[in-house]
C-alpha cells in the first residue's frame, strides 16, 4: 500500500521525510514525491519510480524547510507517473495533500469542482481532496480538512499542509491507518511506526473519523464531533523488523491477518447499499456486449489459476455459460479453440506473469475481447487488456500468495453478479441476497482469524510428516487444490489435492497409519458423499483433518479433528475455507523452521517462461 510521512520540527524536514519514506519502502510502491515548506512557500517534488529517482531529481538544490510531507505511492486510479504521484496540489500550489485509500465518489467530486472552476492534472482520485481543501479554505487549515472529509466516501488516510499556515499539519484518517509519533519539540505523522521509529517510539494511533493538528510542539487530536480528545500515549516495543510487519513475524502472516480490509477495499464502491446491487462502473459493458458472451476462458497461473477454477464453478452455477480454465502455460501452446464470442478473463496478481502475458497476447492476436482481474495498475496485463477489474488487495510481500487470492475470488463472485445482472438472468433479488452474504464475508472472516490456536494444534500434528493430501467435492475441490498449494510452497510438505471421489480410483493405496487427509466439506448439496469419503479413509486408518461447514455436525464424530466454518452460501465458501488452510500452512511452515516468506527456488513475480 502506499506510503505517509509528515515531519514537523527543527531539523531539516527533507531528509527526515526521505529517509521515513525508505523505511517503507517494503510495502512496494511505484513512484514517490514531497512537499517542502520553505522560505519562498510549498515546493513540490515527485517523480516516478524508486525513492532514488526522486532524489536524482532533487540533486542537493532542494530548499531547506522545518516541515512538510512525504508519499510513496502504489497506483490505484491512474497509471504510475509524475503527474499522478503525490503529494497534489489545489490550483494555487498553497494546498498540498498525500493520502492513502480510496475515494469512491471522486469523479462526481471532480465533476463539481471543475464546475466551481478548479482545474485537474492527474487521473488520480487523491486531487480531488487537494481542490476540496482548497475550496474550503477560509483562513482555517483544519476545518478545511474537516469539511473536505465530510464531502467524502471511501477510506482515507491524509495529511494537508498549506503555506498560509506554516506551523501546522492536519491529519484525517478513515479505514486507513495512520500514527502520529511524539519527538521533543518536533513531532511525526506515518501511515506505519518504521518511518519514524528512528525517531520516537512514542505514539498515538489515530482512530476512524479523528482528525488532528500536529505542531512542532503540541498534537491536538479531536473526535469526528470535534470534541478534543485527551489521547493515550503507546510505546512502541517492536524492533524495526518487527515494526514492518506491523507486529508480525512474517509477512505472510501480517498479509493474511489483513484480508478482511482487502475484501473491504475490493468491495467498495461496487457492492453498493451494502450489497443490494452490483456495479462495476470501470468495465462499462453494455448489456448487448455481456449478452452477446457465449463461452468464457479463464487462464492464469499458480495460485490464480486455483481462483480461476472456483471462478468456474460460480460462473457455470450463475450465469449457465460454458467456461473452461487453463494454465497459462498450456495455453499457449495446444492451439486453443476460441470463437469470437468468447470473453478470455485473465488473472494474475503481478500482471507480470510471463505465461499469462503471453496467453493474452495470443487471445489478442485471435480477436477475443480480454478482461484481466489484477492487483497491479499499469502492469503489462492491465496495459495489454481490453478492460480491467483491480483488485485492491494492496501489495503482497510475501511469495506465497494469500490476500491476492481472496480479492481474485471476491472479483470473481462480483463479475459473475454484474454479467448475470447485465445478461438479465439475475432478478434484484437475487443479486441482493448474493450481495449481501458477500459484504458479511469480511466480518465472518475476522472470526476465523481469532482461532489462530485450533489451527496452530493441528500444525503441530502435520509438521512431522513428509505427505499429506487434501480432498474436496465441487468447489471444494478447488479449495483443496490451493489449501496444497500453500501447504507444499511453504513448509515443503508434499501434498496432493483430490476430488473426493477420485480417491478410489488409486491414490487410496497411499492412506497408511496416521497419514494426515484434509478433508473439505463445506458444500450442503454433497455433504453426504463427502462424509462417505472421509469413511474410506478412515477405514484405511488416515489422520482426517475436517474443515467443515458450520452446522455439519455428524462430521466431529467421524473425524479426527474437525474445524468449523461460519456459513454463507456454497458458492461463497471458499472465500472462507481458505483461509484456515493458508494459516494451517502458515504454521506448519513455523513448526517446521521454514523461510516463510521466501521459500527455496521461488520468486514473487514469475517473469521468466
Ligand atoms: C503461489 C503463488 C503463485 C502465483 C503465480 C501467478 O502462492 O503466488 O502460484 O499465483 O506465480 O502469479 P500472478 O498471479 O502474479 O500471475
Amino acid at each position: 500500500m502506499c506510503g505517509i510521512v509528515g515531519y514537523i520540527g527543527t531539523q531539516p524536514a527533507y531528509s527526515i521525510l526521505i529517509d521515513g519514506l525508505k523505511k517503507l519502502e517494503y510495502r512496494g510502491y511505484d513512484s514517490a514525491g514531497v512537499a517542502l515548506l520553505c522560505a519562498k512557500g510549498l515546493k513540490v517534488e515527485k517523480a516516478k519510480g524508486e525513492i532514488a529517482m526522486l532524489e536524482a531529481r532533487v540533486g542537493n538544490n532542494f530548499p531547506e524547510g522545518n516541515m512538510g510531507i512525504g508519499h510513496t505511492r502504489w497506483a490505484t486510479h491512474g497509471a504510475p507517473s509524475d503527474i499522478n504521484a503525490h503529494p497534489h496540489c489545489g490550483c494555487s500550489q498553497e494546498f498540498a495533500v498525500v493520502h492513502n485509500g480510496i475515494i469512491e465518489n471522486y469523479l462526481s467530486l471532480r465533476e463539481w469542482l471543475e464546475e466551481q472552476g478548479h482545474r485537474f492534472i492527474s487521473e488520480t482520485d487523491t486531487e480531488v481532496l487537494a481542490h476540496l481543501v482548497e475550496h474550503y479554505y477560509d483562513g482555517d487549515l483544519l476545518r478545511a480538512v474537516s469539511q473536505a472529509v465530510k464531502m467524502v466516501e471511501g477510506s482515507f488516510a491524509m495529511v494537508a499542509v498549506c503555506e498560509q499556515e506554516g506551523d501546522k499539519l492536519i491529519c484525517a484518517r478513515k479505514d486507513s491507518p495512520l500514527v502520529i509519533g511524539l519527538g521533543e519539540g518536533e513531532n511525526y505523522i506515518a501511515s506505519d511506526v518504521p518511518a519514524f521509529l528512528k525517531w520516537t517510539r512514542h505514539t498515538h494511533i489515530l482512530e476512524d473519523g479523528e482528525m488532528a493538528v500536529v505542531t512542532a510542539s503540541a498534537v491536538s487530536i479531536f473526535a469526528p464531533n470535534g470534541q478534543l480528545l485527551q489521547k493515550e500515549i503507546n510505546e512502541v516495543t517492536w524492533d524495526a523488523a518487527e515494526a514492518e510487519k506491523g507486529g508480525y513475524p512474517h509477512f505472510m502472516l501480517k498479509e493474511i491477518m489483513e484480508q478482511p480490509r482487502a475484501l473491504r477495499d475490493t468491495m467498495r464502491g461496487r457492492l453498493i447499499d451494502e450489497g443490494r446491487d452490483i456495479n462495476l462502473t470501470e468495465l462499462a459493458l453494455t448489456p448487448q456486449q455481456c449478452q452477446a458472451i457465449e463461452r468464457i476462458f479463464i487462464v492464469a497461473c499458480g495460485t490464480a489459476y486455483h481462483a480461476g477454477l472456483v471462478g468456474k464453478y460460480a460462473m457455470e452455477k450463475i450465469l449457465r455459460l460454458p467456461v473452461e480454465v487453463d494454465l497459462a502455460s498450456e495455453f499457449r501452446y495446444r492451439d486453443p479453440l476460441l470463437d469470437p464470442n468468447t470473453l478470455v478473463l485473465v488473472i494474475s496478481q503481478s500482471g507480470e506473469t510471463a505465461d499469462t502475458l503471453a496467453a493474452l497476447r495470443l487471445a489478442r492476436k485471435r480477436g477475443n475481447q480480454i478482461l484481466a482481474i489484477t492487483n497491479v495498475v499499469g502492469s503489462s496485463v492491465a496495459r495489454d487488456a481490453d478492460k480491467v477489474l483491480y483488485t485492491w488487495a494492496g501489495p503482497e510481500i510475501a511469495v506465497a500468495s494469500t490476500k491476492a487470492y481472496l480479492t481474485q475470488l471476491l472479483s470473481l463472485y462480483m463479475l459473475t453478479l454484474y454479467l448475470g445482472k447485465q445478461r438479465g438472468i439475475l432478478d434484484g433479488q437475487t443479486i441482493a441476497e448474493m450481495g449481501t452474504a458477500l459484504c458479511r464475508l469480511p466480518t465472518q472472516l475476522e472470526s476465523i482469524l481469532g482461532r489462530e490456536a485450533e489451527l496452530q494444534q493441528i500444525a503441530d500434528y502435520l509438521a512431522p510428516w513428509e505427505s499429506a493430501f487434501f480432498i474436496g467435492r465441487n468447489v471444494d475441490y478447488a479449495v483443496a487444490m490451493e489449501g496444497a498449494l500453500k501447504l507444499k510452497e511453504i513448509s515443503y510438505i508434499h501434498a496432493e489435492a483430490y476430488a473426493s471421489g477420485e480417491l478410489k480410483h488409486g491414490t487410496l493405496a497411499l492412506i497408511v497409519d496416521g497419514i494426515p487427509v484434509i478433508a473439505m466439506a463445506t458444500q450442503s448439496a454433497v455433504l453426504d458423499k463427502s462424509l462417505s469419503n472421509i469413511k474410506e479413509i478412515k477405514a484405511r486408518c488416515g489422520h482426517v483433518i475436517c474443515f467443515a461447514r458450520e452446522g455439519a455436525i455428524s462430521f466431529a464424530q467421524e473425524v479426527d479433528r474437525v474445524f468449523h466454518i461460519p456459513a454463507a452460501p456454497d458458492i461463497l465458501m471458499p472465500i472462507l475455507s481458505v483461509v484456515p488452510l493458508q494459516l494451517l500452512a502458515y504454521y506448519t511452515a513455523v513448526a517446521r523452521a521454514c523461510p516463510v516468506d521466501k521459500p527455496r527456488n521461488l520468486a514473487k513475480s514469475v517473469t521468466v517462461e
